[in-house]
């Protein structure tokens, strides 16, 4: 959808309508006025904090247009995130990756991959018990904030309810260059256990297949 027609729909929007949320990537296709803010960046603050952390390339800008109240559900990215607050408010928790198990996240093949099963609205304790133990950072970003969200951390993001609408931009770099060093960092470890999964659907094919696999090859063998 382009951007204007968007536009349209969110000034007609009515109470009991669908929630509004664009989210799409930035490119020429969004019209000329924003590709000009676009280039009005501050391009040296952003290439001097990726150099100094030595991420790598620039991959995608993705424009996020809200409405206030919409939620982000919890999840990662597989990508270093430079999150810049255009307009409005938002609340961002941001949870390390060495949470991973207080998270529960779905299968790598589900379609919500990356994304945390548990309804923070309404927790299920019984079926998601460690999700008590969850410690995350929470701020609220606002107009002219860029919030780094390092690749693998999971973000839950609302624009706030009375907040009006929200406009930010994501500046999504590919991870630097990373050796193997001894003990292995947490992110690296979801790395692995992506891997893991993932090949395992390679082999059996069908998705049923890997969690039965997975649990005889724990089950009784490596829980102290
Ligand atoms: C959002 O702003 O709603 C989500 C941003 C993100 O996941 O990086
Ligand atoms: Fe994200």
């Amino acid at each position: 959808m382009k951007v204007s027609e968007f536009m349209k729909r969110l000034k007609d929007w009515k109470r009991g309508d669908e929630r509004l949320y664009l989210q799409q990537i930035l490119n020429s296709t969004v019209g000329p006025a924003i590709v000009e803010d676009y280039m009005k960046f501050d391009w040296r603050y952003v290439a001097e904090k990726k150099n100094k952390h030595n991420w790598g390339e620039l991959t995608s800008n993705l424009l996020f247009i809200g409405m206030e109240g919409n939620v982000t559900p919890c999840h990662y990215d597989e990508q270093e995130n430079f999150f810049a607050q255009i307009y409005g408010y938002k609340r961002c928790i941001l949870f390390s990756p060495d949470q991973f198990e207080c998270l529960y996240p779905h299968p790598v093949h589900h379609p919500h991959d990356r994304q945390s099963m548990v309804d923070f609205d309404r927790p299920d304790y019984n079926k998601f018990p460690k999700f008590k133990s969850l410690n995350g950072c929470e701020t609220v970003v606002e107009p002219g904030d860029v919030l780094y969200i390092p690749i693998y951390w999971w973000h839950h993001v609302e624009s706030l309810m009375r907040g009006g609408s929200t406009i930010t931009v994501n500046f999504w770099y590919k991870a630097g260059p990373t050796s193997l060093e001894y003990p292995l960092k947490q992110h690296q470890k979801v790395s692995i256990m992506r891997n893991v999964e993932k090949m395992l659907l390679e082999v059996l094919q069908d998705p049923k297949e890997v969690g039965p696999l997975l649990r005889a090859m724990v089950l009784g063998r490596y829980n102290e």
